[in-house]
This record gives C-alpha cells, sequence and structure tokens, in this order.
C-alpha cells in the first residue's frame, strides 16, 4: 500500500508540546483560567503536589498555599500582578496533598491568544526544598567556620595584647608610686594624668576587643570604609611585629559599603596575617582603601567598587600554588601555622557580599590582595517596583 504523502499537513505541534509537558517531572507545569483554577496538570505537578489530575483541576490554585499565606491573600497578589505585568515569581513555602511542605519557587506567566486576549496562565514550579537546606547548612557552616576563624584570630592577637597592658600597667604603675611619693605638687597632677591615659588607652583596646570576639550572626549594615579601617587599626597593630611597618593610603570620601563589618574586619585581618607571614624579616605592608567603576574586568562585576588592597613586600606566590590559594585548607605553612582556612574565607565572604577578590603576586617582590565590595545605594521606589517583576 503506497503511504500518503503528509508534506502538506500542518505538523501537530500542539500535541507534541503537551507530550513534553507531560513528560516533564522534575517540574509542576500547568494552566490557569485567567480567575486562578487549574485548567490543566502535568506528570510533574502530580508528583511533586500529590494531587492527580482529576482532583485538581477546576479547582482554585490557593489550594497549593498555606493558610497562612491564603490570609495574607498572597495567592490573590501574585494573579494579580501576572495579569497586570505579564508575569509574577514567588519563592515560598507550599503544601502538598498529604499536608507536608515544601520550598518553591513558582513562575506565572500570562497565555494570550492571536488576538492578545489574556486565556490563561502558565504556572512553572519547582521543589527547591534541598537546595535552600543545604544554602542554609552551608550558611551556618560559614558561620561556624567565622566563629572558630575569629577564636583563632584572638588567640593570635593575645600575644601582641598581653604586652601592650603589661606596658600599659606599667606606666600606671610607677606613675602612682611617683605620685605617692612626690613632694612636688607640680608634678602629681602630670602623674595623675599619665595613669589616667594609660587607664583609657586600656580601655579603648578592651573595646576593640570585645566588639571583635562578639558573637554576631550576619549582621548586614551600610558602613563607611574609613570609620571600619579606623576600628580595625588597632587590632592590625596589635598582630604585626615592630619590623614591619604599616603604611596607609585612604582615598578621603569614599561611599557607603553595605556588608558585614564583623566580617570584613575579620577578613582584612586574615589579609594581613597572611602579608606578615610572608614578609621575611623587615618588609611593608600597604593598606589601600578606594574606588572606582568596573567594567567587567574583575569577575565579570559591573558598577562602582570599593576596594581594600593588602599590599605587601613578602616573598610572593609560586605560580604554580597561586590557582589553589582560595581552596579550603590549602596552606603551605607548617603544621601548627596555618590551617588554609583563611583565604577560603575571605572569598566566600566576597562573594556572599556581592564582590570578588583579586590577587596579583610576583615571587621575591610581593603579593597584593584586593578586595572589591560593591558600594551602597538607596533603593528607590523605581527599583522596587522593578524588582517584583522578575
Ligand atoms: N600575601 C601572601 N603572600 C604569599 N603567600 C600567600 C599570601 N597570602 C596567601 N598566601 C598563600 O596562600 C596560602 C593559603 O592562604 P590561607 O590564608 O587560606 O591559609 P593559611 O594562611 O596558610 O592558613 P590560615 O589562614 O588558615 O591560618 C598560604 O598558605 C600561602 O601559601
Ligand atoms: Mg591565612
Amino acid at each position: 500500500m503506497p503511504v500518503p504523502d503528509r508534506s502538506d499537513l500542518p505538523v501537530m505541534y500542539p500535541s507534541r508540546y503537551e507530550q513534553l509537558v507531560q513528560a516533564v517531572v522534575d517540574y509542576a507545569i500547568y494552566m490557569l483560567d485567567p480567575s486562578g483554577r487549574v485548567v490543566s496538570w502535568n506528570a510533574g505537578a502530580e508528583r511533586i503536589k500529590g494531587y492527580k489530575a482529576d482532583e485538581v483541576i477546576g479547582q482554585h490554585f490557593s489550594l497549593f498555599f498555606t493558610e497562612h499565606d491564603c490570609v495574607q491573600n498572597r495567592p490573590k497578589r501574585l494573579l494579580q500582578q501576572a495579569l497586570e505585568k505579564g508575569v509574577a515569581q514567588d519563592e515560598g513555602w507550599r503544601m502538598r496533598k498529604d499536608g507536608t511542605q515544601f520550598w518553591a519557587l513558582a513562575a506565572l506567566d500570562v497565555v494570550r491568544d492571536e488576538h492578545g486576549e489574556i486565556i490563561g496562565l502558565a504556572k512553572v514550579t519547582r521543589d527547591i526544598t534541598d537546595r535552600r537546606d543545604s544554602a542554609m547548612q552551608l550558611d551556618a557552616m560559614r558561620a561556624q567556620l567565622f566563629q572558630a576563624q575569629k577564636l583563632e584570630a584572638l588567640g593570635q592577637l593575645t600575644g601582641g595584647l598581653a604586652h601592650d597592658f603589661n606596658n600599659l600597667l606599667t606606666i600606671i604603675i610607677s606613675s602612682a608610686r611617683l605620685a605617692l611619693d612626690s613632694q612636688d605638687s607640680k608634678r602629681v597632677p602630670r602623674l595623675l594624668e599619665h595613669i589616667l591615659d594609660a587607664g583609657q588607652r586600656g580601655t579603648q583596646l578592651t573595646q576593640q576587643l570585645l566588639s571583635f570576639a562578639r558573637h554576631k550572626q550576619l549582621n548586614v549594615a551600610q558602613i563607611s570604609p574609613a570609620s571600619l579601617i579606623d576600628s580595625t587599626r588597632g587590632l592590625i597593630e596589635h598582630a604585626l611585629p615592630h619590623h614591619i611597618v604599616v603604611e596607609e593610603h585612604i582615598q578621603p570620601d569614599l561611599p557607603l559599603i553595605e556588608v558585614d563589618a564583623g566580617q570584613l574586619q575579620m577578613v582584612l585581618l586574615n589579609l594581613v596575617f597572611n602579608a606578615r607571614d610572608a614578609i621575611g624579616a623587615h618588609g611593608r605592608i600597604s593598606l589601600e582603601v578606594g574606588c572606582g567603576e568596573i567594567a567587567g574586568e574583575i569577575d565579570d562585576l559591573h558598577g562602582e567598587f570599593v576596594h581594600f588592597n593588602v599590599r605587601d613586600t613578602g616573598q610572593g606566590i609560586d605560580p604554580q600554588v597561586l590557582p589553589r590559594i582560595f581552596e579550603p585548607f590549602f596552606t603551605t605553612k607548617s603544621f601548627g601555622k596555618g590551617t588554609g582556612l583563611g583565604l577560603s574565607q575571605v572569598y566566600g565572604f566576597a562573594k556572599q557580599s556581592n564582590g570578588a577578590i583579586h590577587v596579583s603576586s610576583t615571587p621575591g617582590e610581593g603579593t597584593c590582595m584586593s578586595l572589591y565590595l560593591p558600594t551602597w545605594h538607596p533603593v528607590t521606589a523605581a527599583d522596587t517596583m522593578g524588582n517584583s517583576d522578575g
């Protein structure tokens, strides 16, 4: 029997699409009518939400929302947003048929007929509970790591601090003794001033230590880079031996950045510790803070960034080692000297803060670590509207 020529027949795309949509099991893909009632249901929707097609078709999609979200009118607002803007996205808890919940990433897109009339909405939902859990675990681990590193840094600081406190106490005790023994009425007030001054310096030191050691949750705030350096200077000085000279070059009138100040302090200390360890007998560390536009040349970032450069005149980094320095637990230091976690933490912080860390190094000459952090811009009403679209 001759095979009929079917080349003039239209290709049956709709049914192919239907087959395709039906075959997808990782995404719930279904249609809603403009009032929010379910009109189609795929295998993924059945797998993720637990309902069979005949159980949900005709039902309002608020069925999948938690009671709390329903009270807050979340389904209605999503639908309205999609109808008005053509698209709406949402992330949050959704209910399965058996009453359990999953964390969903959902998109709602308006579907129009050939005349532009809205005939319904396409709804695509993904169960990203696992992804959310691992992101939260990662955050918790990062927080723990920061805490551990902070303790280690504190350990490194205590040596220097004990020495400083000792000096201050020596001033206080010897001035007090001299004042007690002194017959000179003009000398006593001067000695008392020395005591007061040493006491105040001691208080400053403890304040710095306390603010550094205190456990803080990710505490993002708008901070001025210069004031952060002011509050870190004391810590840096105590972490460095006297033969290392520290220079500061801080551009005036730097814009604000929005980061966790405690973590940024920790990151700068880590970079300074590395610079210290790279410097042998004598050397210089310069801390440069500035600001400028980046157009993709650093980690594909665009926009205005504040940079913190920690530049040292140390031994530099071997080109063979360079690609590995940000790996957790990678260290070239001897056992007990380094854990190899400093730079992986710097890297994590930079990424988490939407910035970057960049290294340039010449063996035998030195290294420059540059941390880029985006400058803070006040959010305008227009930004908020733009974001709710996407
Ligand atoms: N400024 C620098 N100069 C030379 N080498 C550096 C510098 N910064 C980092 N490195 C190299 O990168 C490696 C990894 O640094 P990282 O800070 O992650 O770990 P660490 O300093 O060895 O240990 P930790 O910071 O946990 O005490 C270092 O062991 C060192 O080889
Ligand atoms: Mg280190």
